[in-house]
């Protein structure tokens, strides 16, 4: 008889030890090796050498699954996941415990056209069915299991034949050939590759529901973000009733996709419009406030940024930046103190973008600079006005891509002042838009407001 052996894997990297070590050579992670079982070779495990029914394919262009995938019919979610679930992917909906995400699932599952295997190891089946009831959201073709074994799970699979798979959640699932406990990252790795074996040999689609640790890692971290083909956060204040849904990951489609929902008595609600929730609770005669258009993903989102301008007493200016680059704050506070000769120098710079997002592109600089010129002159910028410009080092306003649907966005929300690129006018030449103001730099703008 052959003896079980053991081996030690980091958590963070995946290094693997035949020795324990405290620190990992290989990441400098420390306490983050975990003793795994190696099994026996004569254990039972499939065979991954050649066999007689490989297929081999050729790099032509041919796609089979593409047209295939499976609606989950919530617009928001389908268009995260990059237009539905792709047979034969995992994904993984990460979270915070209580955020939503069994509530986000079950909705999906229910308006999912196939059949689908619900699989609980945190709620009974009694549970699950009082949720269900309470939301309207009982259906025919979801099936229910409350288990934490992976082999009878893997059976009830077998038995019920789901094009998807739901595992509530990955942290309850132990798969019974290893000796380690649900949760601990041995377990979320081997029931994670096993479940990706089983979707990519039978198109099933998985979803794994996996709880947030303190650190802001999905448990059996970095490891688990590899194996999966999507990874989904699901975020959001517990005391705020709004949800993102974001990719962080994506295989099968755009990572900078985001779904918005609200939380209510009858569950999540769809956000379609989230420009009017993003502004929801600005104040329009607040100096300092400023709204500009971002894109998100496909989506063209109005957002409210916000900059305080405070004076320094001593030392250092402060500048503190939430939801928005810090490096790219200095470098704009930089050409507003030379170009625009602006006193910011003197003064701490707070800036934060309303409503939790983080946004990363240039586009929302004008409104960046704006509203930091606005707070420097406490005087409130005209409330129907929206800005929307990179600002480049001279001082200039330089044009951003898909101009048309941030204008259009804007004025669905009746803004009438649209201060814009002048070289995106080219673009607009010929159609009509109404309220646009081109700009070719930073003292333009600012000699009109202030
Ligand atoms: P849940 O989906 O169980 O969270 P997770 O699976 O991420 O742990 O949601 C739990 C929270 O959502 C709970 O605090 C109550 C709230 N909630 C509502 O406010 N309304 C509802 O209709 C439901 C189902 C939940
Ligand atoms: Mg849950």
């Amino acid at each position: 008889m052959s003896k079980t052996k053991t081996k030690f894997v980091c958590a963070e990297c995946g290094y693997e030890s035949p020795t324990w070590l405290g620190k990992c050579p290989s990441c400098g992670a420390w306490n983050t090796l975990e003793e795994v079982k190696v099994l026996p070779k004569n254990a039972k495990r499939d065979s991954r050498g050649m066999s007689a029914d490989m297929e081999i394919f050729t790099l032509n262009g041919a796609v089979t699954s593409e047209s295939r995938r499976i609606l989950t019919g919530i617009s928001e979610f389908d268009r995260v996941l990059g237009g539905g679930l792709m047979p034969g992917s995992i994904v993984l909906v990460g979270g915070d415990p209580g955020i939503g995400k069994s509530t986000l699932v079950m909705q999906a599952s229910t308006r999912v056209n196939s059949e689908v295997l619900y699989v609980s190891g945190e709620e009974s089946v009694n549970q699950i069915n009082i949720r269900a009831k309470r939301l309207g959201v009982l259906a025919e073709n979801v099936k229910l299991f409350a288990e934490t074994d992976f082999e009878r799970i893997l059976s009830a699979i077998d038995k019920v034949k789901p094009k998807v798979v739901i595992i509530d959640s990955i942290q309850t699932v132990y798969d019974p050939n290893y000796e380690n406990a649900p949760g601990t990252v041995t377990q979320v790795r081997e029931v994670t590759a096993r479940l990706m074996q089983l979707s990519k040999t039978t198109g099933i689609v998985s979803i794994i529901i996996g709880h947030v640790t303190k650190d802001g890692f999905i448990a059996g971290p970095k490891i688990l973000e590899h194996i999966v083909d999507t990874v989904l956060q699901f975020e959001g204040e517990k005391n705020h009733a709004y949800r993102i849904l974001r990719a962080q990951k994506n295989r099968f489609g755009n990572t900078n996709e985001i779904g918005v929902f609200e939380m209510g008595e009858t569950g999540l609600k769809e956000v379609l419009n989230p420009s009017k929730i993003f502004l929801d609770q600005r104040e329009t005669e607040t100096p300092g406030s400023v709204i500009t258009a971002s894109l998100e993903g496909t989506r063209a989102v109005l957002l409210e940024v916000q900059a305080l301008a405070t004076p320094t007493n001593y030392g250092n200016p402060q500048r503190v930046s939430t939801g928005f680059d810090y490096r790219r704050l200095s470098i704009l506070l930089a050409v507003l103190e030379k170009r625009a000769k602006l006193r910011v120098g003197t003064h701490n710079v707070f800036l934060n973008i309303a409503g939790g997002l983080k946004i990363v592109e240039p586009a929302i600089d004008l409104a960046v600079c704006v509203a930091v010129a606005s707070s420097l002159f406490n005087k409130a910028v005209d409330g129907e006005a929206v800005f929307i410009g990179e600002v480049g080092l001279g001082g200039e306003v330089r044009t951003v891509s898909q101009i048309e649907k941030r204008i259009a966005e804007a004025q669905k929300l009746g803004f009438t002042k649209i201060f814009l690129p002048n070289g995106n006018m080219k673009s607009l030449k010929g159609k009509k838009v109404e309220n646009v103001i081109p700009v070719k730099n930073i003292n333009d703008v600012f000699n009109g407001l202030f």
